[in-house]
Order: C-alpha cells, then sequence, then structure tokens
C-alpha cells in the first residue's frame, strides 16, 4: 500500500511548524503500530513528492495540503539486520 501523507497548510508560520511536527509523529506512530502487525514501512520524500503533477494529481492545492511523503507499507519478504547506530551521545548534550 502507497500512503499519500499530507498536512493543512495554517496562514500562521508557528501553526504550519507545528501541524508538520504533528503529521510526522503521527506518522512515526502510524510505523510502529504498522511494525506491531508484523507491517514494515518505508517513508520517502524523493524528487516525485516535489513535482507539481503529483501535487495536482492528488488535488492538494485545492485541498489546501502540502504533500509530506509517501509511506510504503507491506509484508517483508525479507527482514534486513538493523543498521548500526551511532550512540546516543552523539545526538545530546548536556548543559553545565
Ligand atoms: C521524512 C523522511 C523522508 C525520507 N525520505 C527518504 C527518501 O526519499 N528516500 C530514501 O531512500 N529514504 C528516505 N527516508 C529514510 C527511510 O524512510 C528510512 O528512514 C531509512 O531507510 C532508514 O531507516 P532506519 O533509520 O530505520 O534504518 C526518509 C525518512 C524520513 C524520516
Amino acid at each position: 500500500m502507497l500512503l499519500a501523507i499530507t498536512c493543512r497548510v495554517a496562514e500562521n508560520p508557528s501553526q504550519q511548524v507545528e501541524d508538520l511536527a504533528a503529521v510526522c509523529a503521527a506518522v512515526q506512530n502510524l510505523q510502529l503500530a504498522a511494525w506491531g502487525e508484523g507491517i514494515g514501512s518505508h517513508w520517502n520524500t524523493g524528487k516525485v513528492t516535489r513535482l507539481p503533477e503529483t501535487n495536482a494529481l492528488l488535488e492538494l492545492p485545492d485541498r489546501g495540503e502540502q504533500l509530506v511523503g509517501f509511506l510504503y507499507l507491506g509484508y517483508p519478504a525479507q527482514i534486513p539486520e538493523p543498521p548500526k547506530r551511532r550512540p546516543i551521545q552523539d545526538f545530546v548534550r548536556n548543559l553545565p
């Protein structure tokens, strides 16, 4: 299944940022819930997501929505080993 993930574009720029953050959180929750059911997913924001034709096909301009990305969902033919992760210390810092 291919889901087109969209977000309403609010007039207020701060609201836009908050709405986008909320949609991204929802997508990850969806991915985690899907994986709980054995369904794998892949989030994609490739070139096609930025084409005006894609936006028109999904009727986004008329709806006042922007395309956040495509989410591919399906039962995996094989499950790859998780890649090596960088340590958490690379991403957090403690204030003195
Ligand atoms: C917002 C967003 C957009 C992404 N777009 C792409 C993309 O266009 N092409 C791609 O190969 N991976 C893309 N990815 C990465 C994959 O969805 C996935 O995160 C990646 O395969 C690494 O997964 P892992 O961090 O769980 O190993 C994107 C991820 C995010 C969060």
